[in-house]
């Protein structure tokens, strides 16, 4: 079964208690909190004040994708909001392997994200230093945008790295994920699906939720 990471990027936000209490009480694993920058991604979302307030609403894992520059300033602020999980981006982050010790030694587990030209060949020195993947399979920076059908190679091919290595990664898929789609993505060796509009579209998310861990 796969890990479930509803996405609240495309929560109404004036109704964020409702959406989080929603997530409690659906079968969802994660929360996926998606921080933009206006730099690293033309969009600008949320940042810690947010994440701090979700934070006390729920107990599951808060899995913070940081799409956004320098994220070395901000990762102990973003522990201190509550992340669990913090992930970052391969094309932010010329001292990714300095990035992912830091994560680590603040406690939270930490994440590679790679956008959707990034080859997961680039990720082979580094793949035994973290515990997740994050395969972008739109190109970051706004919800319900389509999946780009070469990401099922990428899995295909990162599924295979991994077990060469007999490393203990997950390979997250975000971007695009739909009922449609799930079954191929998770068949390919996605271990975690992150879905915002197909959840939070929906007219009963928390039975969405419920289809895409038992797809
Ligand atoms: C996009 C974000 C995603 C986004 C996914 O830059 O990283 O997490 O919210 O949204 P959907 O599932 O609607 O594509
Ligand atoms: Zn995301």
């Amino acid at each position: 079964m796969p890990l479930i990471a509803p996405s609240l990027l495309t929560a109404n936000f004036l109704r964020l208690e409702e959406a989080c209490n929603m997530l409690n009480e659906s079968e969802a694993d994660w929360f996926h909190l998606d921080v933009m920058d206006g730099r690293f991604v033309p969009n600008i979302s949320f940042g810690m004040s947010i994440i701090k307030q979700i934070r006390k609403t729920t107990t599951k894992v808060c899995d913070v994708h940081l799409m956004i520059l320098e994220p070395e300033k901000y990762a102990e602020e973003f522990k201190a909001a509550g992340a669990d999980i913090l992930t970052v981006h391969f094309e932010a982050c010329p001292h990714l392997h300095r990035n992912i010790q830091q994560i680590k030694s603040l406690g939270m587990q930490a994440g590679v994200a790679i956008n959707p030209h990034t080859p997961v060949s680039f990720l082979k020195d580094i793949l035994a230093d973290i515990d997740i993947v994050l395969l972008m399979s739109v190109n970051p920076g706004f919800g319900a945008q389509k999946l780009i059908p070469h990401t099922i190679e990428k899995i295909k091919e990162l599924r295979r790295m991994i077990e060469e290595k007999r490393l203990n990664v997950k390979i997250e898929i975000d971007g695009g994920v739909t009922l449609e789609n799930a079954k191929a993505i998770v068949d390919a060796g996605a271990d975690v699906l992150v879905a915002g509009n197909t959840v939070f579209g929906s007219a009963d998310p928390k039975e969405t939720i419920a289809q895409l861990k038992r797809i």
